[in-house]
């Protein structure tokens, strides 16, 4: 798809200068350097790139789950990083939804209960968030399975039951690590047009992480994470 200029109406987040290292022990890893990247409001953007190459590093620097080594990520002209933990915490639960490349559900809570968390977490009433998350639950595929714990539910199904959770406070930015990784050809066919619309009906702005060409290719923009820097594909 080519990226439609109209689309850029306003930024929703940028980042400068961003790096990343871990160090363990002796041992000093510079996984990320000098990024920079703005995503505009509507706007959907793919990052590929091997395995180890820093795409969920990425993504957890973004939205603001990790703290950056060197440089900024800004979000409505503010610096992330220079919130408090509570205020970081509030502007995540209202503007942004993640879905994680090991959908971190909760062990002691039904697929509904999961998916209405973001919900209760911003203070909804129970009953309001459990009817929303059903409602969602179906949208993914998962009606019949609204009581089951994430023990009971297949790897496909936990991704599913996770991006209904991400998509819950209706984001304005939704982060995906490998939104479509444990899933049939089918069920990512249609995860992949679940979000799509989203993007396009609801204007949510999208930032995937994925091995899945099929699914980059219907990104706005598209990014290679190699050698630690963001390289853009021009298709
Ligand atoms: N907390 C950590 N401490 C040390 N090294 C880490 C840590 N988190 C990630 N890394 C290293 O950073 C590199 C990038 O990891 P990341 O998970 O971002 O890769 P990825 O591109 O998402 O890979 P995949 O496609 O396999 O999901 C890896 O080599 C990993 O070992
Ligand atoms: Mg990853």
């Amino acid at each position: 798809m080519p990226y439609d200029m109209n689309k850029q109406i306003r930024e929703i987040l940028s980042c400068t200068n961003l790096g990343k290292t871990f160090s363990n022990n002796q041992l000093s890893l510079e996984i990320l350097r000098e990024i920079e990247l703005s995503i505009a409001e509507r706007e959907l953007i793919a990052i590929v790139g091997a395995s180890g190459s820093g795409k969920s590093t990425l993504l957890h620097l973004l939205a603001g789950l990790e703290i950056p080594s060197t440089g900024s990520v800004i979000v409505d002209g503010q610096d992330l990083n220079a919130c408090s933990q509570r205020d970081k915490r509030v502007l995540r639960n209202r503007s942004f939804g993640f879905v994680y490349q090991f959908h971190h559900l909760l062990a002691e809570f039904t697929a509904k209960e999961n998916v209405a968390m973001p919900l209760l977490i911003a203070r909804h009433s129970y009953k309001e968030a459990l009817i929303k998350a059903q409602g969602l639950l179906k949208i993914v595929g998962l009606e019949g399975r609204y009581n089951h714990k994430p023990s009971e539910l297949s790897g496909g199904e936990r991704q599913r039951a996770a991006i209904a959770r991400a998509i819950i406070n209706n984001p304005r930015c939704l982060f995906a690590d490998e939104p479509t990784g444990n899933l049939d050809e089918r069920t990512a066919m249609d995860v992949q047009s679940l979000l799509v619309d989203l993007n396009q009906k609801n204007g949510m702005a999208m930032i995937f992480a994925t091995h899945d060409h099929m699914l980059a290719r219907r990104a706005d923009r598209m990014f290679e994470l190699r050698a630690g820097m963001l390289w853009p594909i021009i298709s």
